[in-house]
Formats: C-alpha cells, sequence, structure tokens
C-alpha cells in the first residue's frame, strides 16, 4: 500500500459516511498515516466533522445525493459509520471498482437490516442464534410467538440500531403495544419485525474480530479480548475489557466470530455481539465497523479499535494485544439543549488512570452519549468502578 501526502494530488482519500464519536476517532486514526479524511453526516458540526479535512451534510439515504459527493471527492476508501445508507448506491461504485467501500457493499447491505444478517447467519452458516421469526402482521407475529418462540421474546424493527423501537413482551397482552412501537419507531418501515425469544445469558460480549493482512499479504483473523458490557433500554452504559469468560465459550466465540466475518469478506474491524451461558454461546448481531463498547480499547489495547480498523483498511499489520485491564462509562447529556457546558472534568480526572472524551456534539438529549470516562486498573472490577466514578462527575448544564 502507497500513501499519499494529504491535501495534496496524490492524497489517499477517506470518505466517512456517519461523523459521530466512533467517526472521530477512526478520523484521527486514519490522520496519523497522512490519509486525507472527508467527513459526512446529516447535519452540521457533527464529532467527526470537527477533526476532518473536509465535511459535508447530506441526507445519506439519498443515493444521488450519496454518488454526487463521491462523484466530487473521488474518495480511495468509503467507510461506513452507520446503518442508515443508501446501501444501493455504495453496490453501484463498488461495482465501477473505482474505490473500496469498507469492508464491502454487501456486508453494508446485509447488516443494515436484521433479516439479511440473522438469514445469512442461522440459515447459510447455520450458527446458533436465538428462535427468532419475522412478522409483516400482528396476527403473524402473534403466530410465530405462539407456535414455539413464547415469552419472553423480543420484537425489533428490522431496521433499527440503538433499541430504537425494540422491547421486551412477557406476556400476551403486552404484544399488540410492541407491535405498534417496533412498526412506528424504526429507521425505515420494511413493513416487517422480527421477534426473538429471549435469551437468557449470563453475559454478553463484544468480540472485537480484525480481517488484516500479514506480513505476506494474506487476510488473517486476529480477535481482541472479549468485551462485556451493561445495556439499558438497547443502549450500552458500561463496557470492560477482559470479560472473564471459559476457555471453552471463548473458543466457540472466536469460532462464530470467524466463520461470520469469513463469510463478510474484506478488511476492516468487526464488532460481533455474542451472548454467553455456560459453555453456550449465541450469535446476536455484528457491525462491520468499530463498536461503540469498544471505547474501552483506548486504555486498554495499544491498537486500539480504531487504530485498528485503520490499519486493516490501509492494508497494514495489526496487533490485538490486550496490555492492562479497563472499563468505560458513558456520560449521557440528561437534557434536550444546544450548546450545552461540562463542568467536573477535574474532579473526573483526580480518579486513578481515568481519561474523558467530550465528543463535542453541537445538541444534547436526555438519553444522547455526550462523552465517556474510561479507566485503567489491575482488575476489571477497579477499573469499572473508577469510570463510573469518573463519569459521574461530569456534570452537562444548560
Ligand atoms: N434475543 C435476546 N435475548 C436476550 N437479550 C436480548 C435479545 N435481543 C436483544 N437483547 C438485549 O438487547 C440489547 C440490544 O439488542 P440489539 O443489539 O439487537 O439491538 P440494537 O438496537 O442493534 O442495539 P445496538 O445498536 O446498541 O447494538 C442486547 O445487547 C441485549 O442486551
Ligand atoms: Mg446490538
Amino acid at each position: 500500500m502507497t500513501l499519499g501526502t494529504p491535501l495534496s494530488g496524490n492524497a489517499t482519500k477517506a470518505l466517512l459516511l456517519g461523523s459521530g464519536e466512533l467517526g472521530k476517532e477512526l478520523a484521527i486514526s486514519l490522520q496519523r498515516y497522512g490519509v486525507e479524511v472527508i467527513a459526512v453526516d446529516r447535519y452540521e458540526n457533527a464529532p467527526a466533522h470537527q477533526v476532518a479535512h473536509r465535511s459535508y451534510v447530506i441526507d445519506m439515504t439519498d443515493a444521488e445525493a450519496v454518488k454526487k459527493l463521491i462523484a466530487l471527492e473521488q474518495p480511495h476508501f468509503i467507510i461506513p459509520e452507520i446503518e442508515a445508507i443508501a446501501t444501493t448506491a455504495l453496490a453501484e461504485i463498488e461495482a465501477e471498482g473505482l474505490c473500496t467501500v469498507v469492508p464491502n457493499a454487501r456486508a453494508i447491505q446485509l447488516t443494515m437490516n436484521r433479516e439479511g444478517i440473522r438469514t445469512l447467519v442461522a440459515q447459510q452458516l447455520k450458527l446458533p442464534t436465538s428462535n427468532y421469526a419475522f412478522a409483516q402482521s400482528f396476527e403473524e407475529l402473534l403466530a410465530a410467538v405462539e407456535a414455539g418462540i413464547g415469552y419472553p421474546c423480543f420484537i425489533k424493527p428490522t431496521m433499527s440500531s440503538s433499541g430504537k423501537g425494540q422491547s421486551m413482551v412477557k406476556n400476551p397482552e403486552q404484544l399488540k403495544a410492541a407491535w405498534d412501537y417496533a412498526k412506528s419507531s424504526g429507521r425505515v418501515d420494511t413493513g416487517k419485525v422480527i421477534v426473538e425469544a429471549k435469551i437468557d445469558f449470563d453475559f454478553e460480549i463484544t468480540l472485537l474480530t480484525v480481517r488484516a493482512l500479514d506480513a505476506n499479504q494474506v487476510i488473517q483473523t486476529y480477535f481482541c479480548a472479549p468485551i462485556g458490557h451493561r445495556q439499558e433500554n438497547g443502549d450500552y452504559r458500561e463496557s470492560w475489557q477482559p470479560q472473564i469468560m471459559s476457555a471453552a465459550s471463548l473458543a466457540l466465540s472466536q469460532d462464530i466470530a470467524f466463520k461470520v466475518t469469513q463469510e463478510i469478506g474484506g478488511l476492516g474491524l468487526f464488532g460481533v455481539e455474542l451472548f454467553i451461558q455456560g459453555d453456550q454461546v449465541w450469535f446476536s448481531e455484528v457491525s462491520p465497523r468499530p463498536h461503540d463498547t469498544g471505547m474501552v480499547t483506548m486504555v486498554t489495547q495499544k491498537q486500539n479499535e480504531f487504530e485498528l480498523h485503520a490499519r486493516a483498511i490501509l492494508g497494514l499489520p495489526v496487533n490485538t494485544d490486550l496490555q492492562q485491564a479497563g472499563a468505560s462509562a458513558v456520560i449521557l447529556g440528561g437534557v434536550d439543549a444546544m450548546g450545552v457546558s461540562y463542568e467536573g472534568l477535574a474532579q473526573a480526572l483526580t480518579v486513578p488512570d481515568s481519561e474523558v472524551r467530550l465528543f463535542g456534539k453541537p445538541e444534547a438529549f436526555t438519553h444522547r452519549r455526550m462523552g465517556v470516562a474510561l479507566a485503567s486498573a489491575d482488575s476489571v472490577d477497579e477499573a469499572k468502578n473508577n469510570a463510573i466514578k469518573a463519569a459521574s462527575y461530569v456534570m452537562v448544564k444548560v
């Protein structure tokens, strides 16, 4: 891989579709190799806009707008950071062969819709998942639950993320409300919802999996130490690394992650979400990009998930070794307001081996992630306590 000089005629250019906090860290990682970074989002002054060489505001679900921008910028790499993208435009651009969609257009298409990835993993690869069904009407949903999925179960829009439109249903009386919520709150109404039996897991992990070239230019699969996390309303609150787990369940997790990412193909980092109970493992979903729970790697690994993604994309070698135990705890907006200010940083940073990242989002919402506190320590428990403590000191003020 030959890299150019940014802002010159031979620049190596990367276009980020989605410019949130994960995109911001990725932009910084890419810029360390002199890559020219163009950040795109649907609103102005998104986190990655603030560190990129250039930025644009477009509707990324509008295929024509996406194609027009790509024709204008002619990037070498198109790196999706979010799921709500006009994927047909990406497939067309990939087919022209002028640039690389990371990891590839099919991966983006498969993972933006729960039906695509679930069908691939459960039916084609025959890997363990929760029992599931797709329903196009309330009657179909009820029939699927009664025919075997049972209660409790999760109802989710087929196109959504961060827990939007998702609910857990414990009895038949709650089913209609869950159907209405899923139908009305998905990113796009595909006309379908997925219903999944609830897995009674001991814990859930994100297994960051990297497909990168080795010294012989051959694609290898590398795994980071498992990341444990706690979710609330479908969004993560704390994550920690390493999650202690049995050798058998780790081996199974790596086997599942290997098979799924090999089938998806391409180069880059993937966040494979898995449920663990005893030595049993179930696949839940996969992001073909850095994962929010993986922000913990900014204090635990020499090469964090953004550095790993950047290196893998650029065809450079990677090292996924864990250096120390650590944890992350999110800092939520707590208010709905523009241009908020932050207090308590000094106190937060008195917590031993802690760091705070403020994303600089122009607008706060009650449940919007505005920052993250990170801590490393000798043990995961200590790191978790310290990350939570550091996050609690940061106050978002109107
Ligand atoms: N079948 C299930 N059994 C048990 N728990 C589940 C199941 N499905 C979802 N959950 C819980 O809900 C969380 C969110 O689910 P899921 O990852 O499918 O949603 P999402 O909207 O894609 O979230 P995100 O975008 O934050 O990953 C899971 O991490 C898990 O804690
Ligand atoms: Mg998830």
